[in-house]
């Protein structure tokens, strides 16, 4: 068995560029697919537009200072639908769509604007949505519903090892990426471009949840065979990299 640094040191290396498979883009393979798919639309739970929703904390360099990641939530409160539609706008939401290139703008950069992520939420607490398991539609700012049932959210639970922050939030955001967006242009740099790319999601997420006193914590210990079997990503052309559990901060004494 090889050691960790050894397998860590191969899979950086298999990213060199003189180590790369020849592009999908060089070889005049076909575009990737850039927008989420919709496979209900008249079932759409379109969110609530809030380009004017101004957050109690405004502040920058305050939000800054006080993000800490947080595991206890208030259970009393219920996410309003506005306030989850900020937050995954300026996680995921789409600014521009440019047909010419096939891309998306958002509000977080991404290598090569690629975008790879498809977010999936369980949502726990937010008023007027049903318990259960949604996926967001970036260029509609939409919902569509892809679970309700609580064997479905027990799962949830069980995928991130049944961690306490996952199982009090009010939401948590699951970031799937969808590796031909980004392997089509950087072949297997994509592994590493798709990763950073994660850690500027889940930074906005904690940003923008200070911003309206909740709390975050960013979840990489999952396990990853239930979570993509969960949403029914084949672990080869879709997987499950990265996640963030929301909830309300319980306010001090
Ligand atoms: C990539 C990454 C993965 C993490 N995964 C988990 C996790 O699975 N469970 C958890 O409780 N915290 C997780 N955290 C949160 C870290 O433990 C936390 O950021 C760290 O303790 C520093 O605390 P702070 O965020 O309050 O500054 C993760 C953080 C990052 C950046």
């Amino acid at each position: 068995m090889e050691d960790a640094h050894d397998l860590i040191s191969r899979m950086h290396q298999a990213s060199y560029h003189e180590n790369q498979p020849v592009s999908a883009e060089k070889q005049e393979k076909p575009f990737p697919q850039y927008l989420d798919n919709v496979s209900n639309e008249s079932g759409l739970i379109f969110l609530p537009d809030c380009s004017g929703f101004i957050p109690q904390h405004n502040d920058l360099l305050d939000v800054i200072i006080k993000r800490r990641s947080l595991r206890r939530y208030d259970e009393s409160v219920e996410m309003s639908l506005e306030e989850l539609s900020y937050l995954l706008k300026y996680t995921q939401g789409v600014r521009e769509i440019d047909e010419k290139r096939s891309l998306t703008i958002r509000f977080v950069p991404s290598a090569g604007s690629r975008h790879p992520f498809e977010t999936f939420v369980l949502v726990q607490r937010v008023a007027g949505l049903t318990q259960g398991l949604y996926r967001y539609i970036a260029q509609r700012h939409a919902l569509e519903v892809f679970d309700l049932a609580f064997e479905a959210i027990q799962k949830a639970h069980e995928s991130v090892y049944k961690q306490k922050q996952v199982i009090t939030s009010a939401v948590t955001f699951f970031w799937a990426a969808n590796v031909y967006r980004t392997s089509w242009r950087y072949s297997t740099r994509a592994y590493r471009y798709m990763n950073l790319d994660a850690g500027h999601v889940c930074q906005n997420l904690y940003l923008c949840a200070e911003s309206i006193d909740y709390g975050v914590c960013a979840i990489a210990a999952f396990d990853d065979h239930l979570t993509n079997q969960l949403f029914n990503l084949d672990e080869v052309k879709r997987f499950m990299v990265y996640a963030a559990s929301v909830g309300k901060k319980i306010p001090q004494a």
